[in-house]
C-alpha cells in the first residue's frame, strides 16, 4: 500500500458560492436580512452564501461580501444610486447569483428581463412579477429557461404556506389538479370570522384597522383585488394562461363606495352594513358561515376562476378557519374524496421572510446538486 497525502474533506474551492442581492428593506426585507446569517451558517461547508447587495428605492450597498447584521444601518448612511449602476454591478457579479425581490413595485418587477439577462436567478415576494400580462410573464420564463436559471415565488400567495410547491409536486408527480379554492386574505378572514351580527360590519372594519390588520385604506382589502391577484399567482403555477381580467371578482364593498376619500365612504357605510347584514342573516338561517373565497375550477378543458363572498356549511373546510388564517383546499385525481388542505398564517414578516429563506434553500440545493 502506498501512502498518499491526506486531502481535506472540503477544500475552499470544493463547493460553490452563491451571491444574494436583496431588493427592498421594509418589513419583510429587514427580517430576511436578520435571518440571513443563520442560513449562511446552516449551509457552511456545502455552499458559500454571500450577501452581495442590498438596496431599496433610494439607496444601495453593492459589495460582494456584506455583513447582513450591520448592512441595514450602513445602508441608511449610503449615497443614492442610479439604476444603471445597479445593472452594471449585477452584470459583473460572478454567477451563480440570485436577486430577491422584496419590494411591492410593478415597475421593479418589469426589470426582471434585465436581471435575468445579467444571469440572476429570481426569488420574489412581490406578486407583481408573477402576475404581469401573460406575454411578459412568458418572456421571463423563456429567458430563464434559456439560461438554465430558476424563479421561486412561493411567498406571493399565502406567505410561508408552501402552496405553490405542493401544487408543483402534485403536477410533476402525475396528478391532475381539478380545483384550488380557499381564503387568501388574512384581513378578510379575520373580518368574516369575527363578524357575528352583534354590531355593524363597518365597526369590525374599524377594529381590524386599529389592530393593524388592514391596508391604510381598508377598502383596498374589501375590494378583493389582492385576492384576485393571488388567485392569478396560483393559475400561473398551474400553467394556465389567464389574465387578471379573466378572474371574476365580486367585491365585498357595494358598487360606488370604493371611490372618494375614506371620510366620504364612512358617511355612506350603512350601505356596506346593510348588505353584510343581509348576507349574514341568510347564512345564519341556513346554518352556514360567511367566507370571502377564491376558486379555480378546471373542468373538461375550461377554467372558471372567481373571487366572491360565499356561505359554507360547518363541515366545509373553510368553516374551520381561525381569524387571520389563510386556507388552500386542493382537489385532484388523488385528492378526490377528501381534499388536501393547507392552512396557516397568510401574512406576517416572520413567516414571509422564512418562506423566502425556504425558496433560497431550494435554490441552494439545486446549485449544490449541479456543482
Ligand atoms: N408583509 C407581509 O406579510 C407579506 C406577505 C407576503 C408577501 N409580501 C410582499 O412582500 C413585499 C414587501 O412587503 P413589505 O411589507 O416588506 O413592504 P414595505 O415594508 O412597504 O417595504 C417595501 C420595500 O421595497 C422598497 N422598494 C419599493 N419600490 C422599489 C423599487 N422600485 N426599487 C427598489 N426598492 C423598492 C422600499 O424602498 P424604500 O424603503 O426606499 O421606500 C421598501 O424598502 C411586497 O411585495 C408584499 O406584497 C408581504
Amino acid at each position: 500500500m502506498t501512502a498518499t497525502l491526506a486531502t481535506p474533506l472540503f477544500e475552499a474551492e470544493s463547493y460553490p458560492r452563491l451571491s444574494v442581492i436583496v431588493a427592498g428593506t421594509g418589513n419583510v426585507g429587514i427580517e430576511f436580512l436578520r435571518l440571513f446569517r443563520r442560513q449562511q451558517q446552516r449551509l457552511a461547508g456545502q455552499l458559500d452564501l454571500q450577501l452581495a447587495g442590498v438596496f431599496n428605492s433610494r439607496k444601495a450597498l453593492l459589495n460582494s461580501s456584506l455583513d447582513s447584521d450591520t448592512c441595514p444601518n450602513v445602508l441608511a448612511q449610503s449615497p443614492e444610486y442610479e439604476l444603471a449602476e445597479l445593472i452594471t454591478y449585477l452584470q459583473q457579479l460572478p454567477a451563480p447569483k440570485v436577486l430577491v425581490d422584496i419590494t411591492p413595485s410593478q415597475e421593479f418587477a418589469r426589470l426582471y428581463p434585465v436581471f435575468v439577462a445579467a444571469g440572476c436567478h429570481l426569488i420574489s415576494a412581490n406578486k407583481q412579477g408573477v402576475t404581469l400580462p401573460v406575454s411578459e410573464y412568458q418572456a421571463i420564463q423563456t429567458a430563464l429557461q434559456q439560461r438554465d436559471l430558476h424563479w421561486y415565488s412561493n411567498t406571493t400567495c399565502g406567505a410561508g404556506i408552501p402552496v405553490q410547491r405542493v401544487l408543483q409536486e402534485l403536477r410533476e408527480s402525475g396528478d391532475q389538479i381539478r380545483r384550488v379554492s380557499g381564503v387568501f386574505s388574512g384581513t378578510l378572514s379575520w373580518l368574516l370570522c369575527r363578524y357575528d351580527g352583534s354590531k355593524p360590519f363597518s365597526e369590525f372594519v374599524l377594529d381590524a384597522k386599529a389592530l393593524g390588520y388592514t391596508e391604510p385604506d381598508p377598502r383596498d382589502d374589501l375590494s378583493g383585488k389582492d385576492v384576485q391577484r393571488k388567485l392569478l399567482v396560483l393559475a400561473r403555477e398551474l400553467q394556465l394562461p389567464l389574465e387578471l381580467a379573466d378572474i371574476a371578482l365580486t367585491p365585498l364593498l357595494p358598487a360606488g363606495l370604493e371611490q372618494g376619500e375614506w371620510s366620504e365612504f364612512w358617511q355612506h357605510r350603512v350601505q356596506l352594513d346593510q348588505s353584510m347584514d343581509a348576507y349574514f342573516q341568510a347564512a345564519q338561517s341556513a346554518n352556514k358561515v360567511l367566507r370571502y373565497a377564491a376558486s379555480l375550477t378546471l373542468k373538461e378543458g375550461t377554467v372558471i376562476a372567481e373571487v366572491k363572498l360565499v356561505a359554507v356549511l360547518p363541515q366545509d373546510p373553510l368553516a374551520a378557519l381561525a381569524p387571520c388564517e389563510n386556507m388552500f383546499v386542493i382537489e385532484s385525481d388523488w385528492y378526490k374524496d377528501s381534499p388536501l388542505v393547507l392552512k396557516g398564517p397568510g401574512a406576517g414578516r416572520e413567516v414571509t421572510a422564512g418562506g423566502l429563506h425556504a425558496d433560497l434553500a431550494v435554490l441552494a440545493k439545486a446549485i449544490m446538486a449541479a456543482f
